[in-house]
């Protein structure tokens, strides 16, 4: 019954009021233009830089955690993401400072502008307009310009590719002729088999939702995807509606495991859900199915959810799109319009 009505198309279509569906669709020409947005904007960076800061709150901080997670073991500098008000005290001149709000309009991180601005550092700014767009353009600041009209979760592809393309410019990114190109192609090929078209037992993020069906979902995954598995968590809660919680591992086998301890009635609402990574370190993907097998049993449901790709940016690009899918499917199962934000909005309003 549940999977009949995640093969609804036209349902599903008229459930999905705001139109998180069709701007899916559109991850790959999300990246492709958000990349080329970023064009020419290196010319204003003077390069040298002892550390990138992202600063944004909510979806527009993601793209800065992706970019921190891709390249933890590579980058020459510190890549860091803000999330408040103010920024920490090592920001000065030598930083390059991202700050990022899709409306231009988020409190926390105009203030964060602002500070960056006095601090002298060298700022780019990434927005669909309101205050950031007119303090960009007032001050000379560098600016990525996004369509406006979206959801702010739903334009990750192009923010994030405007990071990926300033990072690369900046010499942060020594693989970026291998995988960026992959990365595209692995979206290119996993939009046909997410989209709402594609019948249940074809799509994996159709499948990934039925089964977090009446959950709370717990997501896990390697390091390099602790950002995936948060972005899964505030997808499921702004997309879905629903509680969540992340976290990632090796770190989850020192705490996370010991829910398999806890009283029964506290578990059996959860489930678990694994990123499975056939290109991970051996050691530690062994490890995982050892916490899969303590748990087995000890929550309602365990989801693996599986990377493709060879190059880390596919991979975490994959799993990103899997998920962010499935908590749209989830929402539209729970008969709840994805895009609504009320509880958000009220909480801006203050
Ligand atoms: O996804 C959302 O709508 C939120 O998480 C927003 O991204 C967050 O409230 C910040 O808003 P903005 O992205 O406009 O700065």
């Amino acid at each position: 019954m549940m999977e009949a009505v995640l093969d609804e198309t036209e349902k599903l279509y008229a459930l999905d009021k705001g139109g998180m569906l069709r701007s899916l669709s559109l991850f790959y020409q999300g990246l492709r233009e958000g990349f080329e947005a970023a064009e020419g904007l290196e010319a204003h960076l003077t390069g040298d830089y002892r550390a990138l800061v992202v600063a944004g709150m909510g979806s527009s901080a993601i793209g800065g955690q992706i970019l921190g997670d891709w390249l933890l073991e590579d980058s020459p500098i510190p890549i860091h993401v803000s999330r408040g008000y103010h920024l920490p005290k090592f920001v000065d001149e030598r930083i390059l400072l991202i700050a990022v709000s899709y409306s231009g309009n988020t409190e926390e991180t105009l203030t964060a502008l602002e500070e960056g601005f006095r601090r002298g550092c060298q700022v780019v700014t990434i927005t669909s307009g309101g205050v950031m767009e007119r303090l960009s353009v007032e001050r000379g600041i560098p600016m990525v310009k996004l369509l406006r009209g979206m959801q702010p979760r739903a334009s990750l592809p192009w923010q994030l590719s405007a990071i990926i393309k300033l990072a690369w410019r900046i010499g942060l990114i020594q693989s970026m002729e291998d995988e960026w190109e992959e990365a595209l192609g692995v979206i290119d090929t996993l939009r046909n088999e997410l989209a709402p078209e594609t019948p249940t037992r074809f799509n994996r993020a159709k499948k990934v939702a039925l089964a977090l069906k009446g959950t709370i979902p717990f997501i896990f995954g390697p390091r390099i995807f602790e950002g995936i598995a948060y972005r899964f968590r505030t997808q499921l809660n702004e997309n879905s509606k629903v509680p969540a919680s992340s976290g990632s591992f090796p770190e989850g086998f020192h705490n996370a495991v010991m829910i398999r301890e806890g009283v029964e009635e506290l578990r059996r609402p959860l489930s678990l859900v694994l990123i499975r990574d056939p290109e991970g370190e051996g050691r530690l993907e062994r490890k995982i199915d050892a916490f899969k097998s303590l748990l087995e049993g000890r929550v309602s449901r365990i989801v693996e959810i599986t990377a493709s790709g060879r190059g880390k940016l596919s991979r975490i690009l994959s799993v990103l799109y899997v998920c962010d899918y499935a908590s749209v499917y989830l929402g539209l199962l729970y008969g709840l319009d994805p895009s609504s934000t009320d509880s958000i909005k009220a909480l801006k309003e203050l």
